[in-house]
């Protein structure tokens, strides 16, 4: 038995790919390159490819006896997203459907689904329900629901069970300090701080300071990359044992502030990170932060490594020793 996972050598496939692997499972791990790292495959047995291409998935199944797919590969930039929203749709949506057509040829009926907070768009409350409304404000969210409503389209019609995970804000590395996170280019918070650290860059720009939050910075619920894995793990289980499609918010429960963040980075790394304010980042929600009681109470999910020192401490112990990413 085999179970497919899609972008395993991106970040957060990388990260479940290696608990995978640690507790036994055979990892079949489909990755096109374009944002993975051949160095983060972790034990994965590898074919480099598009989930586009039937021809090569075809190959795949009728090569392994795969029960389930783990489906990271996506694009996830959401300012690329509002730029170019035929690319989101086709890698996020028509090559996804690429993907469902050929497991259900396959009589291959389980999927865990890397879906995002993007998907609610503005909150109306915080912390955020599975239930509260979704309207997603940049083509990338709307990809991601619009999946995320097909795999429930799908369990009805053709008993395809799905588990959406809807991601807050990914970050860390694992301990072991052997992988982590490796954008190019890079947008996110706590990496960009962590490159001013290290005399990479000069200074962190800070998207809006005048947010109705307690200092004027955005609030985000970094969730540690994983804390994200194990919930994958999780997934993977309950729809062994039968579990039906639904959807699961993956958050701490706790926001901080884009300040807090650049305060705690500098107290892991001991090191001054300079700071410039910028205009607000078209499509930033205010505050972002989940409930995550829903897969708490279902699944039993409880994160490891909740506090946001231990997150960026793990990130500081990847990046300072990988400077330059995997290269
Ligand atoms: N920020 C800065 N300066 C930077 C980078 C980020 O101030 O140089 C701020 C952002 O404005 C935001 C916070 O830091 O308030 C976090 O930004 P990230 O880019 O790290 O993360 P986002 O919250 O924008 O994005 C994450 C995921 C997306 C997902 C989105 C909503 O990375 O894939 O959450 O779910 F779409």
């Amino acid at each position: 038995m085999a179970v497919l996972v899609t972008g395993g050598l991106g970040y957060v496939g990388c990260h479940s790919v290696k608990q995978l692997v640690e507790r036994g499972e055979h990892v079949i791990n489909l990755d096109n390159l374009i944002f993975g790292h051949k160095q983060a495959a972790c034990g994965s047995e590898v074919v480099i490819g598009d989930i586009g291409d039937k021809t090569l998935l075809r190959e795949i199944f009728s090569k392994y006896d795969i029960d389930a797919v783990m489906h990271f590969a996506a694009l996830a930039d959401v300012p690329e997203s509002v730029a170019d929203p035929r690319k989101y749709y086709d890698t996020n949506v028509a090559k996804s459907l690429a993907l469902l057509d050929v497991m259900l040829e396959h009589d291959v009926k389980m999927m865990i689904f890397s879906s995002s907070a993007a998907t609610f768009g503005e909150p109306q409350i915080v912390p955020i329900p599975e239930d509260h409304p979704k309207n997603p404000t940049n083509p990338y969210g709307r990809s991601k629901l619009m999946l995320e409503e097909i795999l429930r389209e799908y369990e009805r019609a053709y008993g395809l069970r799905a588990i959406s995970l809807r991601y807050f804000n990914a970050s860390g590395a694992d301990p072991s300090g052997e992988i982590g996170e490796d954008h190019n280019p890079e947008h996110h918070l706590i990496p960009i701080v962590l490159q001013v650290a290290l005399g990479q860059r000069e200074r962190v720009s800070i998207y809006g300071t005048d947010w109705p939050t307690k200092d004027g910075t955005c609030v985000r619920d970094y969730v540690h990359v994983n804390d994200l894995a194990q919930a994958h793990l999780l997934a993977l289980d309950a729809l062994r044992n039968g579990h039906q499609t639904t959807e699961y918010n993956l958050g701490n429960g706790n926001g901080y502030t884009v300040l807090e963040v650049i305060r705690t980075a500098e107290d892991v790394t001991g090191r001054k990170i300079n700071t410039v304010s910028a205009d607000r980042r078209p499509g930033d929600p205010a505050v972002l932060v989940a409930s995550s009681e829903k897969i708490a109470k279902e699944l039993g999910w409880k994160p490891k490594y909740p506090d946001l020192t231990t997150i960026i401490e793990t990130a500081w112990k990847w990046h300072s020793t990988h400077p330059n990413g995997y290269e």
